[in-house]
């Protein structure tokens, strides 16, 4: 099992780029697959899950060249030239290649299997398949999770449907099957969440229009290939932005290129109101998203009562959210949040247990956790804690080095390498001591 051995450190300081937006680079495939002509995308996120749908889009016939890690050629094969693959479609640890695979496949003339891995087998598909259901598709679950089993030469039709959850990877999916579907599609999310399958759409020339909560996809007759320059994850940065403020040197910490988008940047709201001195420096669009460099600089936090309304915006973020919250002064409440319970991990009870061995003192509730931060001397003890598999509950306890008496050994961290490969190179690069080991 791989472990990372975390030893207390007080300081980090630097300038850092982490990789390429997992949720972006998972699209660039998608679209750039369906489109017409060669996409050319720079700033590719090379993890094991968006390398899941790049070897989907392969299998489903899809010529993509790779002439390094982190670029991508795709030769599209236009909206209707995909053709069957030859076996089931792995998408491992990626929930958003699943769901947004399911959307794509349910609108072909062919049949597909979709699995994954053990996380993934567990987790909930009826949230896409009922929708698509209704919208002519023929798509089974087995209990609701993976294998995801769909019937081709189904004609799809526009329904507008009310997302009963604020999931983008949900809203996506439709919307990637309205794209085949007869009659426009609205989709009606209960709350803002991440825009950036709209956002490229747009920029490979398909109609899609957003009205408040409403987002209106238009059946076009091509898309457009695609010059993509990948920002850097947001929810990657958030580890280092939480580490800065833990403890960044009298310069702070510096990010490079990181994306933007104000539907991933709820946490900065969350840290500045705990009173995070984040600073953005050179804002900018990268094509059709926005991206930025910070500064962070250490600071006394003070817990807060997150806003319903920011909880969609910083769904990935909470792990690491709460080792801001137990260093900070006074109680931080978290609600309304109960979706962490269906990502890689269950990551309310996966945070609750770890921050139980470290001795942080919180209570958990059905949708969320109350912590009583420390904001002087350590806020973790030390020992052994699980990361149940969960890339960024193994990240987030990586950086409670900064605030910890003893060392922390993370066990079952192997998956950091869904979303964040090179973490560990990085986060000793300004100053964590985190070494892997295979234990
Ligand atoms: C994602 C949407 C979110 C997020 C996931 C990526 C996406 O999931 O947690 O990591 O790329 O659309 P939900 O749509 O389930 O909230």
């Amino acid at each position: 099992m791989r472990t990372f051995d975390v030893r207390p450190t007080r300081q980090v300081s630097g300038t850092l780029t982490v990789p390429g937006d997992k949720s972006i680079s998972h699209r660039a495939l998608l679209l750039s697959g369906l489109a017409e002509g060669t996409s050319h995308v720079s700033g590719f996120l090379a993890s094991e899950a968006c390398l899941a749908s790049l070897a989907a889009m392969r299998a489903l016939g899809v010529h993509i060249e790779q002439p390094n890690p982190t670029q991508v050629r795709v030769h599209g094969v236009g909206l209707r030239g995909l053709k069957a693959a030859p076996h089931p479609l792995d998408m491992g640890n990626a929930g958003t290649a699943i769901r947004l695979f399911t959307g794509l496949l349910a609108a072909q003339e062919f049949s597909s299997r979709l699995i994954g891995d053990e996380s993934l087998m567990k987790r909930p598909m009826e949230r896409v398949a009922k929708p698509l259901r209704e919208m002519g598709a023929e798509v089974r679950t087995h209990n609701g999770t993976p294998p995801i089993d769909i019937s081709g030469g189904r004609r799809l039709h526009g329904i507008e449907y009310p997302m009963p959850v604020a999931s983008a990877q949900v809203k996506s999916a439709i919307l990637l099957a309205g794209l085949y579907a007869q009659g426009a599609t609205p989709v009606i999310a209960p709350a803002v969440c991440r825009d950036h399958s709209e956002r490229m759409l747009t920029s490979c020339g398909v109609r899609v229009v957003s009205e408040g909560l409403a987002t209106t996809i238009y059946p076009p007759a091509r898309l457009a290939s695609q010059q993509l320059n990948v920002p850097g994850d947001f929810s990657s940065a958030a580890f280092f932005i939480v580490a800065g403020l833990l403890g960044a040197g009298a310069d702070g910490l510096r990010l490079q290129n990181v994306g933007l988008n104000p539907t991933r940047t709820g946490l900065l709201d969350i840290l500045r109101s705990m009173g995070g001195d984040i600073e953005i420096h050179n804002a900018r669009l990268s094509g059709a998203e926005p991206v930025g460099d910070l500064r962070v600089r250490a600071s006394a936090l003070s817990g807060v009562q997150v806003p319903a309304s920011l909880v969609p915006l910083a769904i990935d973020e909470f792990p690491v959210l709460f080792i801001a919250a137990a260093c900070a002064k006074g109680e931080t409440v978290i609600s309304g949040a109960a979706e962490l319970r269906v990502k890689e991990s269950d990551r309310i009870a996966a945070m609750s247990t770890g921050l139980a061995t470290l001795g942080v003192a919180h209570s958990v509730t059905p949708d969320g956790m109350r912590i009583e931060g420390r904001p002087v001397g350590p806020a973790f003890g030390g020992g052994v804690v699980e990361a149940f598999g969960d890339h960024r509950v193994a990240m987030s306890f990586s950086i409670a080095g900064l605030r910890a008496a003893q060392p922390i050994a993370v066990h079952d961290v192997a998956n950091v390498a869904t979303s964040f490969p090179g973490f560990v190179e990085l986060a000793r690069s300004v100053g964590l001591d985190v070494v892997e080991s295979q234990a």
